[in-house]
């Protein structure tokens, strides 16, 4: 008799840092400070991935409030990106990914660059992963030259760690992606890459 425990397949997690986004500030209340999205779902990542990919559990972790639709494999967590990534099992994810968020905010969605709290960030993370298990971040150039030392000092193996160029497709996939450059004229638009750090 074959062990189906050893031969059932664990459901992968992935989970999705920073991936609720756009706010119409014009929503925003009086005193409030973690508003809620105004984006329509079918313009988040997550919903798009979940719907797409039953058989893999989504976890969102965004401060930002999410009141809209979300498949039954999508878990919203409203927390800052270390509490959220503290409440996940050790070992447990395939992949974590942000796109736009990693790198250019710290506690409170404050807009700067702190060192310790990117430090703290990427060895959450790699206690999260799974072995084989890949944390993705897409950022433009400014934000990849902050991050680099903290890359070169994480606990990802040297030779597990690729940065590159986003195709025009890649640079689709979400929200600010799409309009970040597209503001800009084109003489100050930055390239966007594609961090991957694998355990
Ligand atoms: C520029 S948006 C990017 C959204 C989406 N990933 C995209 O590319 O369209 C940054 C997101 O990160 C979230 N965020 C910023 N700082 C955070 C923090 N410390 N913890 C959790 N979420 C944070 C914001 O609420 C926002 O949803």
């Amino acid at each position: 008799m074959p062990n189906l425990t050893n031969t059932i397949r664990r459901k992968r997690i992935v989970v999705h840092l920073g991936n609720i986004g756009y706010h119409d500030t014009s929503t925003k209340k009086e005193g409030e400070v973690y508003y809620k999205s105004t984006l329509p779902a079918n313009q988040i990542k997550t919903h798009k991935y979940a719907k797409r990919f039953r058989d893999i559990d989504f976890i969102g972790i965004d401060l930002k409030k999410y009141t809209q639709f979300r498949p039954k494999n999508w878990m919203q967590m409203q927390l800052d990106f270390l509490d959220g990534l503290k409440k996940l099992e050790n070992n447990s994810i395939d992949l974590i990914s942000s796109e736009m968020s990693v790198g250019y905010y710290t506690k409170g969605a404050k807009e700067i660059f702190d060192e310790t709290y990117n430090r703290q960030l990427l060895n959450l993370a790699y206690q999260k992963l799974v072995p084989g298990g890949k944390l993705m971040i897409a950022l433009t150039t400014p934000r990849l030259k902050l991050l680099r030392q903290i890359i070169i000092e994480s606990q990802f193996p040297k030779r597990k760690r690729k940065i590159k160029l986003m195709t025009k497709k890649e640079q689709e996939r979400t929200y600010w992606l799409q309009k970040y450059n597209a503001a800009l004229k084109p003489e100050e638009r930055y390239a966007y890459y594609q961090i991957i750090l694998e355990k």
